[in-house]
């Protein structure tokens, strides 16, 4: 045991030490992972050493690191070595903490980080939560909780309300739910891609009018696209008068709530019914940690708990023995769940909030940053500014066709990704390819950014330089 610790803790160590130093991005082919990877069932055992050398060779290098300081695309996931840390005695222990029977200390510790969650986004005291595997879970269970507060069950006539800007998450939720299409609207955006509130009141009248049931609005605070944050204030106001409940998805911008900068981009947080925020986002967090908060704790277990005649005969014993309301079993989707909450734990109690806070400025920092560089170039052109960590931005040619450009963007994508030195994808907004960055990790900083820059300017002109050699070879 000691001997495979020691390696294994040696390859973490090496991982955090050189990551600055690796590609940014490597995909193998199937016929690669095939020929490297896939062996028949292996009756027989394997020294362990070989098997870790196969994975330092052929495993983790081969992958995106959404931890590396210069992985600006989709929503990164640095992490901090402490958490990982926390994984490890996670698995080691192998806490069983679905009731409070069995985890009375484990549950005690996620109530407590699921507070320090709840006082960051101003929810009062009745509210509660649970910790799940990320943001998807966190969405579908949000609308478990809405529905059954709000209709007290399945109703074919209700109707959900997003935005067009909403994650696909929540889409995929709804249909495993049940919920059809014709269930749910996604309500168009405005030219700052937050969810218009007139065209909402339009959609729910229309609803209403042909007799379905309006009853549950969600709301973005932090849009993956683009950081944008809904009018939540207005949107609260809506739901209010309307006695809807109003889901905020927070997985990716909620977390930077414990700053200043974060409290004044999403004022209304507060004023949800419940919120998505993933830990293992912008919390820093090794993957997998989402939470759910919901104003008020009963709705969770309301909507979650094991009815009595439904005969969970051997966990009658359990059931006696629960505290306030506390088997985390009631609260969600698993019976079985592990102790996820030690990670976040140990971190924000080892870090303490105010390191969390400066490690979240720097998303902010660097956005701000990578925005003002762009235009400084007048090749570049701004699709949104930094909100909430992400710029968006467009290679500019007014000589070009959109269609041209667009593909051109492509292209400068996949040179960027083979280039290796920095990880930046696309979006696309209002129906055009657009360049994101997503400067979140700690570790970012203003001169590995000028350098992204000025490659993806290199990978744009490549991009037209190839392109008009294939239009001068059609010739
Ligand atoms: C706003 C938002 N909601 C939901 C999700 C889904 O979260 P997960 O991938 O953790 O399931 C994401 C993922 O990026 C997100 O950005």
């Amino acid at each position: 045991m000691q001997a495979l610790g020691e390696r294994a803790l040696a390859m973490v160590i090496d991982h955090f030490e050189t990551n600055r130093d690796a590609p940014t991005a490597r995909t193998l082919s199937r016929e690669d992972t095939v020929r490297l990877l896939h062996t028949p069932p292996p009756e027989e055992g394997t020294p362990i050493d070989v098997l870790l050398d196969t994975l330092a060779q052929h495993v983790f290098p081969n992958t995106f690191k959404a931890d590396h300081p210069r992985f600006y695309a989709f929503v990164p996931s640095p992490t901090n070595f402490v958490s990982v840390v926390g994984d490890f005695l996670m698995s080691g222990h192998n806490v069983f903490a679905g009731h409070w029977l069995a985890s009375s200390a484990a549950s005690q510790i996620e109530l407590t980080v699921i507070d320090w969650l709840r006082q960051a986004c101003g929810l009062g005291e009745g509210a509660g939560g649970i910790l799940v595997s990320g943001g998807s879970m966190a969405n579908l269970s949000a609308i478990v909780a809405a529905r059954e507060a709000k209709l007290g069950g399945h109703d074919m006539r209700a109707v959900v309300y997003c935005s067009d800007q909403t994650h696909s998450s929540m889409f995929k939720g709804l249909r495993i739910l049940g919920f059809g299409r014709e269930q749910r609207r996604a309500v168009a955006t405005d030219a700052q891609f937050r969810l218009s509130v007139p065209a909402l009141e339009a959609a729910m009248a229309a609803d209403r009018a042909a007799g379905r049931l309006p009853f549950c609005v969600v709301a973005n605070a932090g849009t993956t696209n683009t950081g944008t944050v809904d009018p939540l204030e207005e949107l609260a106001a809506v739901c209010a008068r309307e006695g809807l409940w109003l889901h905020v998805d927070g997985a990716y911008g909620a977390a930077a709530v414990l700053t200043e900068r974060g409290k004044a981009a999403m004022p209304g947080l507060a004023l949800a019914d419940s919120i998505t925020l993933d830990p293992h986002k912008w919390l820093f967090q090794p993957y997998e940690l989402g939470c759910l908060l919901v104003r008020d704790a009963r709705h969770l277990q309301q909507a979650f708990r094991i009815d009595d005649d439904d005969h969970a005969d051997y966990l009658a014993d359990v059931s006696r023995h629960i505290q306030q309301d506390v088997n985390f079993y009631d609260r969600g989707v698993q019976l079985t769940r592990s102790f996820k909450a030690l990670k976040l734990w140990l971190s924000m109690r080892a870090f303490g909030l105010a390191e969390f806070r400066r490690a979240i400025a720097v998303g902010f920092d660097m956005a701000e940053v990578a925005e003002a560089m762009l235009r400084e170039d007048p090749r570049w052109e701004i699709v949104t500014p930094a909100q909430l960590g992400i710029v968006t931005f467009r290679w500019r040619d007014d000589a070009e066709a959109p269609a041209v450009l667009d593909a051109r963007l492509r292209r400068a994508v996949d040179l960027m990704r083979a280039d290796g030195y920095a990880l930046v994808m696309s979006t696309m907004l209002k129906g055009r390819p657009a360049l994101r960055l997503c400067p979140i990790h700690p570790g970012a900083n203003a001169d590995e950014i000028r350098e992204t820059i000025a490659r993806l300017a290199q990978c744009c002109a490549m991009a037209a330089a190839e392109s008009a050699r294939a239009s001068i070879g059609s010739l």
